[in-house]
């Protein structure tokens, strides 16, 4: 828990590095201000934590000599937060997307056996280094943008090696890159070939080996599904779910996002970290999210590559005080780009947040759909030390102008890593 003590003894400071003239975008809900700006204040670290938020003439920064970085009013956001991607996988859908132009629906090129089990098919066929080098250039992207923890997911291994495979790789990128990863297993992403018509049997595979290795080897924090008619049914969601549960994992799940399945619910009945995508969620789905206090992730990108016209229910998300986080859902079908702030423009410009909730839901709220809320996400005394110095007037700024990333520092658990 967070030491209020941290960073000051009596009027000294205790610290490493200091920022100091800063506009300080906290996200901290306790600062009143919109972005919960602290204007002028300083920000110090001690090891990989904020050590104090400070006031401009604390008396406490009068004796601290260096390393202080002066920010002239430069604004300072927590780091970014992409909390839903699919960023390790094989091959290319590039067809898929030009099919789909022609007005082929995502469904029935998924029917023809195109669409995830097409990528499940490059994805076997390479190795983990080969898995890791083609990620390694969409993490930086992603990085360079501010990215200091990304979640990655498997499912397009769809065996047991094939999905250790990917987390394994998924694991070795984050490190590689130098970023922090939240991993999830995301078996229940498609039936695979060889048991079709055998979904069922598929289920109990993820549930009786896939879920136990996993858990075993530390290799995933949550597990995530496809609750959807081309997919995963209910029943079927929550046997896995249980099984997650059982071996401490935590859950998740893809709802909603093509037609209304209820996994909103079934992901809020199970205490679930997020319910992602949300395109048909109705008005009983909200009233369960706001009740568990589960994430609604939304995720523009695969809106707007599918050309949906069914926008998720963010005025009543709003209203019911369920948070709203947003993520790039990185992957070669749906959602094929790795910008987060591109992400946060279209969450705005399509859905109609404002850049504030943007924002937040880059920051503050993607910690909590990670399970990181106790240490990330914001800018506070005792959570981890990953934040970014801005070139930009207003943080609307860093949402509205794509094309070139006006990012300073990148800090992550205090340190500015070497540029990726
Ligand atoms: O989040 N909805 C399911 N999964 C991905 C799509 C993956 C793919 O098409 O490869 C998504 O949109
Ligand atoms: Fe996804």
């Amino acid at each position: 828990m967070i030491a209020p003590h941290i960073g000051t003894r009596g009027m000294s400071l205790v610290a490493d590095a200091l920022w100091i003239d800063a506009k300080l975008a906290t996200f901290d809900p306790r600062v009143g201000a919109a972005f919960g700006l602290r204007d002028g204040w300083a920000l110090a670290t001690q090891g990989e934590r904020i050590a104090a938020i400070l006031p401009p003439n604390a008396p406490e920064l009068r004796d601290f000599r260096e390393p202080v970085t002066d920010c002239a009013g430069k604004w300072i956001t927590p780091g970014f937060i992409d909390c839903h991607t699919h960023l390790v996988w094989g091959g290319s859908r590039a067809s898929d997307w030009e099919l789909r132009l022609t007005g082929v629906p995502y469904t029935e090129i998924a029917k023809r056996g195109g669409g995830i089990l097409s990528t499940v098919r490059a994805t076997r066929a390479m190795s983990e280094d080969e898995l890791v080098a083609a990620a390694m250039p969409r993490l930086r992207a992603l990085a360079r943008e501010g990215v200091t923890c990304v979640e990655i997911k498997s499912g397009y291994g769809l065996t047991t090696a094939d999905e250790l495979k990917m987390l394994r790789a998924a694991g070795r990128v984050a490190d590689e890159v130098g970023v922090e990863v939240s991993r999830t297993l995301l078996a229940a992403h498609s039936v695979p070939p060889e048991f079709a018509g055998r979904a069922d049997d598929y289920v109990s595979l993820v549930c009786d080996e896939m879920i136990p290795v996993v858990a075993r080897e530390k290799l995933a924090e949550a597990v995530d599904v496809f609750c959807e008619s081309i997919a995963f049914t209910v029943p079927q969601c929550e046997r896995i779910f249980a099984a997650a549960k059982s071996h401490g994992l935590a859950v998740k799940g893809h709802v909603e996002q093509l037609t209304n399945s209820n996994g909103a619910e079934l992901v809020a009945r199970h205490g679930g970290w997020s319910a992602d995508h949300l395109e048909y969620l109705d008005e009983v789905g909200v009233q369960a999210l706001a009740k568990a206090g589960t994430v609604a992730v939304l995720l523009p990108g695969a809106y707007y590559f599918l050309r949906e016209n069914q926008k998720p229910p963010v005025g009543a998300l709003r209203d019911m005080g369920v948070p709203m986080a947003v993520a790039t859902d990185l992957n070669p079908g749906t959602s094929p780009f790795a910008s987060l702030r591109l992400a946060m423009n279209m969450a705005c410009v399509l859905y109609g947040l404002t850049p504030e909730e943007a924002l937040a839901g880059a920051t503050r709220e993607a910690a909590r759909a990670l399970g990181r809320a106790e240490r990330g996400g914001t800018l506070e005394v005792g959570k981890q030390a990953d934040f970014l110095v801005w070139d930009v007037t207003h943080p609307a700024e860093i949402v509205c102008q794509l094309g070139h990333t006006p990012l300073i520092d990148r800090v992550r658990r205090g340190k500015v890593p070497p540029v990726v």
